[in-house]
């Protein structure tokens, strides 16, 4: 997608990876004598996939946002902070960390939604304190307790509900939520009854209904469903309660093209954006309601890459392993849904591929990127771009086997700025010492 070799080495969307990558790691080991592996981010590329929604019809004059970014993709502060310089972005946030995060890379109020089955008490509370422009509530018990804690709090809670609309996303198990099975969302069954609660409370204000099926989905037509679902629904709500009620929010979801990573590929087939806003464009001819979209993977997954470094080689009889110096503490989702990232060597050698597992150096045999996949010889010490890790990853990262948090740079103006620091082993343990 963003990247091509140019005499072998690789640029990432006319950056020259080999050069920038060595200035960053002289860097972490001046300052931080820091040797491993890092996420680097491409403001520039960040920047064009918002661009995307920017010429929108769905946009309304009121310059509201219409896209509430899924921060729970890449949240990092500072990514934040770029995202939320665009005013067509709110975020979709979905805990108490998050709404931290939105608040400090201020993120203002009325540009924030609230997301997730189980929001504790103490998570309403903040939110309602900050005065957030509505919770998408999954449960009748939950829009019961918003109720309540508003109440006693002398606040009114806008809210949105988050109905399960039994339509198939089409994607991996672990990441549909929109099929009745699923714990996400209340069912259609129970919309009556979550109107009859809205009616009887004086501290909560419908502003709006939504849905999110599920995520990397590559066509249109299961958006079309959940719209022809929500929308008849949105014209049963009594008049006294519409007299609130703004936007359809359609949730995120929208996926990218995790097998094509180079520039001009005719292959390459990602989510079709443009045709879902035409689409929303001409339902919005005759809808009275703004409709919203929560896109994250769509934003942020081409605009990071994982930077790692070969340890060793294992020769087997018709294939080799190569173990690196990152695994499923950085990058999860090989291991938990049998994703495929490509991995790019930075400058790329020989003339053969030979079949390689690539796989991190975790004790854990799930712990791997790649399986029995052609590559050319990769050596110990040579690095390795593995792509399209913008997108849950560093926001999926752990500390298992005791690895600390792995630094964080942003490309911007062909130039480079540490946005999170690696994290060192005393920070790694000094909430755990009061025994010693
Ligand atoms: N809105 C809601 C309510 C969501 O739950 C999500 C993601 C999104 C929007 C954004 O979805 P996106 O556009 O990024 O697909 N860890 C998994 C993905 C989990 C998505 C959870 N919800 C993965 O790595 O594939």
């Amino acid at each position: 997608m963003y990247y091509e070799y140019q005499d072998n080495n690789l640029f990432w969307k006319n950056t020259d990876l080999v050069e920038m990558v060595t200035l960053i790691e002289k860097e972490l080991e001046r300052d931080y004598s820091y040797t491993g592996p890092f996420y680097l981010y491409h403001k520039d590329i960040l920047l064009h996939r918002l661009s995307y929604f920017q010429h929108s019809g769905i946009r309304e004059k009121s310059n509201k946002p219409e896209f509430f970014y899924s921060v729970k993709s890449l949240s990092n502060v500072s990514i934040l902070k770029i995202i939320g310089d665009n005013p067509l972005f709110g975020m979709d946030i979905v805990s108490g960390g998050e709404l931290f995060r939105a608040k400090v890379a201020d993120i203002s109020p009325e540009r924030i939604v609230f997301a997730g089955v189980g929001k504790t008490f103490p998570e309403i509370r903040n939110a309602l304190e900050y005065g957030i422009k509505a919770f998408h509530v999954e449960s009748l018990e939950e829009l019961e307790s918003i109720s309540r804690i508003a109440r006693s709090m002398g606040k009114k809670a806008g809210v949105a509900l988050r109905m399960n609309p039994d339509v198939s996303a089409n994607t991996h198990a672990y990441i549909s939520t929109g099929k009745e099975e699923n714990k996400f969302g209340i069912p259609v069954y129970e919309f009556s009854s979550a109107l009859e609660i809205l009616h009887n409370s004086s501290s909560l204000a419908l502003v709006g209904m939504q849905a999110h099926i599920g995520s990397q989905i590559l066509d249109v037509e299961p958006y079309k469903k959940t719209l022809e679902i929500l929308m008849p629904m949105a014209s049963q709500i009594p008049e006294e309660l519409k007299t609130t009620f703004e936007y359809i929010s359609i949730g995120g979801g929208f996926g990218i093209d995790y097998e094509h990573p180079l520039a001009n590929d005719p292959d390459a087939k990602e989510f079709p954006v443009q045709s879902l806003l035409a689409y929303l464009e001409g339902v919005k001819k005759e809808f009275p309601y703004r409709i919203i979209l929560e896109p994250g993977r769509f934003i942020s997954a081409y605009s990071g890459l994982l930077l790692t470094h070969a340890t060793y080689n294992k020769f087997k009889k018709d294939y080799r392993i190569t173990i690196t110096d990152s695994g499923m503490s950085e990058l999860i989702r090989p291991a938990l849904y049998q994703a495929f990232h490509p991995i790019l060597p930075l400058v790329r050698n020989g003339r053969v591929q030979i079949p390689h597992d690539i796989v991190g150096p975790i004790c854990e045999t799930g712990d791997f990127f790649l399986k029995k996949y052609p590559v050319y010889p990769i050596n110990p010490g040579d690095r390795l771009a593995i792509a399209h890790s913008g997108a849950y990853s560093a926001s999926m990262s752990s500390n298992y086997n005791s690895r600390p948090m792995v630094p964080e740079y942003l490309l911007e103006n062909n130039s480079f700025r540490i946005i999170r620091k690696p994290q060192t082993l005393e920070d790694m343990i000094k909430s755990e010492t009061s025994l010693l």
